[in-house]
């Protein structure tokens, strides 16, 4: 596995980790496939993909739940543990007991990374950004992160904390959703912000591409023959290319886990980077 510098931080974090929506549940919960989610969890971490991204809405709370199950067998300090408070939970004493909530689900005193999942314009956001801070002053959480926000809304947020700074900003990024690259990126790289891709296979949307054989793919395969690597892990290599993006994909089998695991470590040169961002643009 490959690390990280989070944000401005003296953390290393996995270039990539394992994302858990829709292990446990969408919007509520489903216990049918516990042991298989723990599993994979558990493996996750054995592989070095030890950044796991949950969020107190994954099923309902289930996805924390499994996390926490997955997660006992290690020391708490090879894990690194992000979640996030729901856009309805934003206000000061809702932040706080959300974050209660997830600590329990979760079965741990802290949390590495605590983020907004989404902005919420009715609620001011000096005000869930002072909870947040109180949160990292308890010791609750040891990095603040927001998530789906736009520049403006992460210079906002910063202005409105004193003694630390945001680390992270969590959004999609893939091949095949480029829109942060003009504003946002640039953004985050001057100010030592690390950017968590999400669904940087498009939700799967990449591997059906892959099946349908379409120009675009074409080069996915040359490059991946010549690398001596598969096409999804040469389309995760280029999430991950600049030095401050990371990524989170889900998996549920184990073969997705080792693949997306063999994505870093090695660089696409400079060249092929380009071609590649240039052919999917
Ligand atoms: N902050 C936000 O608002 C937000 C929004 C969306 C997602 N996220 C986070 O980002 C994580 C990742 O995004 P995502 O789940 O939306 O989509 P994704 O990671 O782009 O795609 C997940 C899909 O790709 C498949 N997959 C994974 N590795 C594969 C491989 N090597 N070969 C073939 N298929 C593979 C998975 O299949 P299997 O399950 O069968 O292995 C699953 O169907 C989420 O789980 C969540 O933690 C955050």
């Amino acid at each position: 596995m490959e690390y990280k510098r989070l944000g401005k931080t003296g953390e290393k974090i996995a270039a990539i980790g394992l994302g858990t929506w829709k292990l446990g549940g969408s919007m509520s919960p489903d216990y049918s496939h516990d042991l298989e989610a723990v599993e994979v969890i558990r493996q996750a971490v054995e592989l070095g993909m030890n950044h796991i991204d949950t969020a107190e809405m994954y099923g309902a709370g289930h996805s924390e739940e499994l996390v926490g199950r997955a997660i006992k067998v290690f020391p708490r300090d090879e894990v690194f543990i992000a979640t996030k408070v729901w856009y309805t939970n934003l206000r000061y004493d809702d932040v706080l007991r959300a974050c209660e909530r997830s600590l329990k689900r979760l079965g741990v005193k802290y949390v590495d990374l605590y983020m907004i999942h989404w902005p919420n314009e009715r609620i001011p956001l000096s005000e869930t950004m002072k909870a947040m801070e109180k949160l990292y002053k308890d010791g609750k959480i040891r990095y603040i992160g927001v998530s789906n926000f736009s520049t403006r809304l992460v210079e906002e947020a910063q202005s409105n904390l004193s003694i630390t700074e945001i680390v992270a900003n969590q959004v999609e990024y893939g091949l095949h959703d480029r829109s942060i690259e003009n504003d946002l990126l640039p953004y985050c790289e001057r100010n030592g912000i690390t950017v968590t891709a999400y669904s940087p296979l498009g939700q799967g949307r990449i591997v059906m591409e892959l099946k349908a054989k379409t120009k675009r793919t074409e080069i996915l395969q040359e490059l991946a023959e010549r690398y001596g690597k598969t096409p999804i892990q040469i389309s995760l290599n280029w999430v991950i290319w600049r030095e401050n993006v990371i990524t989170i994909p889900k998996a549920s089998k184990r073969e997705h886990l080792e693949e997306n695991a063999g994505a870093c470590g090695w660089r696409l040169s400079p060249e092929d980077y380009e071609l590649l961002s240039n052919v999917w643009r």
